[in-house]
């Protein structure tokens, strides 16, 4: 297992990125504030997760609640975000009680803004199970739902407590969505680490193969490069806009053509080519480049 840590002072966070970290309660434990857990998944990833996670907490003393949302970027909406309140509610669960995410970026950036809003503020962690949101989405402390008008319109900047990413939830991952984390995987390299992108130039066959130190050490890579820029600038009043590369163009592909239609990461593929396509046209660099 490999640990990095979100230096954020008093809200700095570890990142924990290894194999079989579902069932492992006690990298759990010292992040909670009482013994009460409530667990927000999805109908995908609950029936292949959930329980390896709850087992886990229930034996070692933790009481836990669960609810399973509907799955899809078509579902981070109002009425999905306000499933999660009904729960929260009707198990009683305090402002000490710990919120789990469990699931892709749509699960963790829902669960997140439902955490904020909680009782004006509720602990949190990030249990993500996709590449993209082992690389990005739980790491950093942007929460959402979309808006017919735009997406991620409405959140709140709420950090996690731990990112937990257990690396064999990748292995049920279908291709297209191992793709399109590898989007946000490139956008690491070609925002601020030369190196990095060369070596995915040589190893994007290993991963797409889902070779396992390939991967571990993209993810590593990545979560350290995204830890650096969060802690340098948490709100985004400079330096966090570069992680938004070819997101100006591919929110506009998803919010156009309907939520859900292409997968975020997909649309980040072809906005960051249009990205490019449009410095080339202002002049900012040559063709070569892009
Ligand atoms: P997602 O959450 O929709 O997950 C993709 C699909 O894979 C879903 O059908 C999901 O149920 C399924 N799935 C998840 N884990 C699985 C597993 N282990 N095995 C099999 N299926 C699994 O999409 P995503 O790509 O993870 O995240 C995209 C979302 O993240 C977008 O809403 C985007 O706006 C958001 N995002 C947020 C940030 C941030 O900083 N908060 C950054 C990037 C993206
Ligand atoms: N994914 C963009 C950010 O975290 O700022």
């Amino acid at each position: 297992m490999q640990t990095l840590n979100v230096a954020l002072g008093e809200r700095a966070y570890p990142i924990h990125i290894g194999r079989g970290l579902l069932g492992r309660a006690d990298l759990i434990l010292p992040h909670l504030k009482t013994q009460r857990v409530a667990i927000v998944t999805n109908e995908v990833v609950g029936p292949l997760y959930l329980e390896r996670l709850r087992a886990g907490l229930e034996d070692a003393g933790v009481r836990t609640a669960a609810v399973v949302l509907p799955d899809g970027e078509a579902h981070k909406d109002w009425e999905t975000l306000a499933r999660i309140f009904d729960m929260l509610l009707a198990e009683r669960c305090e402002r000490s009680t710990t919120l789990v995410a469990l699931g892709g970026g749509v699960v963790g950036d829902m669960g997140g803004f439902a955490a904020a809003c909680y009782q004006r503020g509720m602990p949190f962690i990030q249990v993500p199970t996709t590449l993209l949101s082992q690389v990005d989405s739980s790491v950093g402390g942007k929460t959402a739902i979309n808006h017919p008008l735009g997406k991620n319109m409405i959140g709140a900047f709420y950090q996690p407590r731990l990112v937990l990413a257990d690396i064999d939830t990748l292995d049920t991952l279908p291709d297209r969505e191992l793709s399109a984390g590898l989007a946000e995987v490139i956008k690491y390299g070609l925002i601020r680490d030369p190196g990095f992108l060369a070596w995915l130039e040589l190893n994007l066959d290993r991963l797409m193969a889902r070779d396992t130190d390939a991967l571990a050490w993209a993810i590593e890579r990545s979560c350290r490069n995204k830890a650096e820029v969060v802690a340098a600038d948490e709100t985004e009043q400079g330096e966090r806009a570069l992680l938004n590369l070819g997101h100006t163009f591919g929110h506009a592909i998803e919010t156009g053509l309907g939520y859900g239609e292409w997968l975020h990461g997909e649309a980040v593929a072809a906005g960051t080519m249009m990205a490019a396509e449009l410095s080339r046209r202002l002049g900012w660099i040559d063709a070569a480049a892009v």
